[in-house]
């Protein structure tokens, strides 16, 4: 980790609950830094190194106030969490009610008011961090459902910035948005943005109608025009990932060697299928394994020719629905193995754990099946990274309709997580389509995802926060 710097006001400023780098404890107590978990810091890391900045963000320690510091050519602004706010904010408000309530109430969402009250608080510390750093006139961009007040808060301290707001998460539909005691705090907050950025259209078009039968603001298309006579717009950028770098780093020969001893490590199977997440609910990792479970129980996958390789990074680990799902898996993984490997032979080889990316890139590299099936997803970047990897066009994405992503990756093998039939239909039919086949589709795909990388996703939402007219 590179020198302390003194807080430099810039013009560029990203604003996330988490910073790109976490401060852990290693084996023998001491503080190490590693990199962040989660899809919003793959996708934010290279647009910060274009950019530079600063990156306004909680380092993952709690009660520990740090300086801001220099890496990776920008700054990185530690916002301090005391232990009982990373149990109300980040573990209570933020995950225990948000994210279950956006992601289909698929988990039920816990309203308690003192998990409010420290959102609040906590969101206009980082309201304030952003202040200070930002210079006369910046572009503030906030991200993600932990800080969707600051938007308003940050206007409230600097009317002079230009402020975006990007939510990494599904926006739910009206009908699941108004169980929220304070879904006008919610509202009203992410309103102080000039441009709100969503997952999808469908995301964009539940705010603009939350804010229109809530609010009783006038709507037009993407445009909410708020009671000041300022305008706000609300509409759709779907994220990606450095595809170029990804294909870069998939294609160097350790990581192709890496990829050779993978399967070999796995014995040497036909066909190998690769499931990547944060151990999350929404992730759908139950609804694959026991469907891949059902198949070699009947016979139609050999554990002897085929292997599935599951890797969960482990989140949230002391939020209760968290630490369910962990034993549900362990569970389920160890009863499908007990029942049908054999020596050296697990059907399924699970790791709880994160890998460096170039292990990741193996993995995809390896991978004959890639296996995405969350019950819902605001974008998932793993089956974007899957695609990048395989120059040869080969390879088959198995992706569920309710990630983010389905909308743009049509070519994809479709399935339905809830439906377990459907599920192993997708499977048998990925494992055994015609080479032809999986290369068209694959073509297809990645002619998606390097058309629209995170350089096209980053450059059309500034583009369009900067013509936003100035409020000065
Ligand atoms: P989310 O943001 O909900 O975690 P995404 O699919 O959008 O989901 O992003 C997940 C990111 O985390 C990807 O960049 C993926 O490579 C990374 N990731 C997932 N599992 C692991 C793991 N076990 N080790 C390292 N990185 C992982
Ligand atoms: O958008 C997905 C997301 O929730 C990010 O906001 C977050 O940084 C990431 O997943 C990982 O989750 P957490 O920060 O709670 O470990």
């Amino acid at each position: 980790m590179a020198e302390q710097t003194a807080l430099e006001p810039v013009d560029f400023v990203v604003v996330a609950n988490r910073l790109p780098v976490d401060r852990k404890s290693d084996a023998d107590g001491n503080s190490v830094w590693r990199t962040s978990p989660g899809g919003l810091v793959t996708a934010l890391e290279p647009v910060m190194q274009e950019h530079h900045g600063a990156w306004v963000g909680w380092h993952g320690a709690t009660d520990e106030p740090l300086d801001p510091f220099e890496y990776s050519g920008y700054q990185l602004v530690p916002v301090p969490l005391s232990a009982q706010e990373v149990e109300e904010y980040y573990e209570g408000f933020s995950n225990g009610t948000l994210w279950p309530l956006y992601h289909d109430v698929v988990a039920k969402p816990e309203y308690h008011r003192e998990w409010w009250d420290s959102y609040v608080e906590v969101n206009q510390r980082f309201a304030e961090a952003a202040a200070a750093v930002a210079a006369h006139g910046a572009t503030v961009w906030v991200q993600d459902y932990q800080l969707q007040l600051v938007p308003q808060m940050l206007r409230a301290l600097r009317e002079d910035l230009r402020i975006g707001f990007f939510l990494h998460i599904p926006f739910p539909p009206v009908e699941l948005f108004q169980q929220l005691p304070w879904r006008r705090q919610i509202i009203e907050g992410l309103l102080g943005a000039d441009l709100i950025g969503f997952q999808t259209a469908g995301g964009a078009q539940n705010f603009t109608r939350i804010a229109r039968q809530r609010l009783r603001l006038d709507t037009h298309r993407e445009s909410i025009t708020l009671p000041s006579g300022r305008t706000c717009r609300a509409a759709a950028y779907p994220i990606s990932i450095d595809a170029r770098g990804f294909e870069t780093l998939a294609q160097s020969q350790p990581i192709q060697q890496r990829a050779r001893e993978l399967r070999h490590e796995l014995g040497d199977p036909e066909v190998i299928f690769l499931g990547v997440d944060r151990l999350d609910y929404t992730k759908g990792i139950y609804h694959r394994l026991r469907a891949y479970g059902e198949l070699v129980a009947e016979g139609v996958v050999d554990p002897a020719k085929c292997a599935f390789l599951q890797v969960a990074t482990p989140s949230r680990e002391r939020v209760d629905e968290y630490k369910r799902l962990r034993d549900e898996i362990d569970m389920l993984v160890g009863r499908i193995n007990g029942d049908f490997g054999g020596i050296g032979r697990p059907p399924i080889t699970y790791m709880h754990m994160s890998f460096p990316r170039e292990e990741m890139a193996a993995m995809y590299t390896a991978a004959d099946v890639c296996v995405v099936t969350p019950l819902r997803d605001g974008m998932n970047l793993v089956c974007k990274e899957y695609i990048a990897c395989r120059s040869n066009n080969d390879g088959a994405l198995i992706l569920s309709e309710f990630a983010g992503a389905a909308g743009e990756l049509r070519q994809a093998y479709m399935i339905n997580p809830y439906d377990v039939n459907g599920m192993k239909q997708g499977m048998v039919l990925a494992m055994n389509d015609t080479v032809q086949n999986k290369r068209r589709r694959m073509r297809a795909l990645r002619r998606q995802v390097f058309t629209h990388d995170i350089d096209t996703w980053a450059d059309s939402f500034l583009k369009d926060l900067a013509n936003v007219p100035s409020n000065e």
